[in-house]
């Protein structure tokens, strides 16, 4: 399966990010994602799509006795890799959520962090996730929020002047593939209304017993842009425990 992440144009864009530059404190969803994480202490933690890793290296400096992150683009996992240099601990795996196996009581955590909407049937995922973890095991993860996946584009309307006047909520009803535009290149996405991702879970069989909706910090609202993130929600934290 082909992924925009291994198009060279796109990784050099995203490589670009405050996120990939300088890790988790420039990620405007951490303040919210890190209190939510379990102690893990000698835990078993498995990353799905975990990019270059952050949450893997999270994982090892807490604690963890052993983290896998397994993620579908090649170069993503190549600068992983090059990052980290304890491999006695973090083991990355070129791998699709889809197709890994999920074995039976394996980990205690599960984190995934935006990269669940690139993913059709999250509900399979999510009976998978909960196959794979260990009794009392959590499951966290952080997706692009319905209200921001919904429309087409993932873009606001304008006025004359180019600056944005609203955020277009459509089609709303309408789960399923979204051909968006990030980062200058065409990017296939899935939009899951939150009843999919909360019923999904619960199917699963999960107890949700945490939900936000990530707001920037304080100390990112000078950033250009930044204020009008607060005028929407773009992404949301679910927390799952078996
Ligand atoms: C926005 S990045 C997030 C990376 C990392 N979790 C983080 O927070 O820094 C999304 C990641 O999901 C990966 N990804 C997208 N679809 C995937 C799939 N079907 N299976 C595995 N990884 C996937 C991409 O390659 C990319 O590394």
């Amino acid at each position: 399966m082909s992924i925009e992440y291994d198009n060279e144009e796109f990784f050099k864009q995203y490589a670009e990010m405050p996120r990939s530059r300088d890790g988790l404190s420039a990620a405007g969803e951490w303040h919210q994602l890190k209190p939510l994480i379990p102690s893990l202490n000698g835990r078993a933690v498995l990353d799905l799509g975990c990019g270059y890793g952050w949450h893997c290296h999270y994982a090892a400096e807490n604690g963890a006795k052993r983290v896998l992150g397994i993620d579908m683009s090649e170069r993503m996992l190549a600068e992983a890799k090059s990052r980290t240099t304890d491999n006695s601990i973090i083991e990355y795996r070129l791998c699709g959520i889809e197709e890994y196996e999920y074995p039976e009581s394996t980990w205690d955590f599960v984190i995934s962090n935006l990269a669940l909407h690139y993913i059709e049937d999250i509900s399979s995922v999510f009976m998978n996730v909960y196959k794979t973890l260990r009794s009392d095991g959590v499951f966290l993860f952080n997706i692009e929020h319905p209200v921001f996946t919904a429309g087409v584009n993932e873009d606001w309307v304008y006025d004359k002047d180019g600056a944005p006047r609203f955020w277009p909520v459509d089609d709303y009803f309408m789960p399923g593939r979204r051909v968006t535009n990030f980062l200058g290149c065409s990017v296939v996405k899935y939009h899951h209304t939150l009843t999919q991702i909360i019923s999904g879970l619960l199917n699963a069989g999960f107890t949700v017993d945490a939900v936000e909706e990530a707001e920037p910090p304080e100390e990112m609202m000078d950033i250009p842009g930044m204020k009008d993130e607060l005028r929407r929600p773009m992404m949301l934290i679910v927390r799952a425990k078996k």
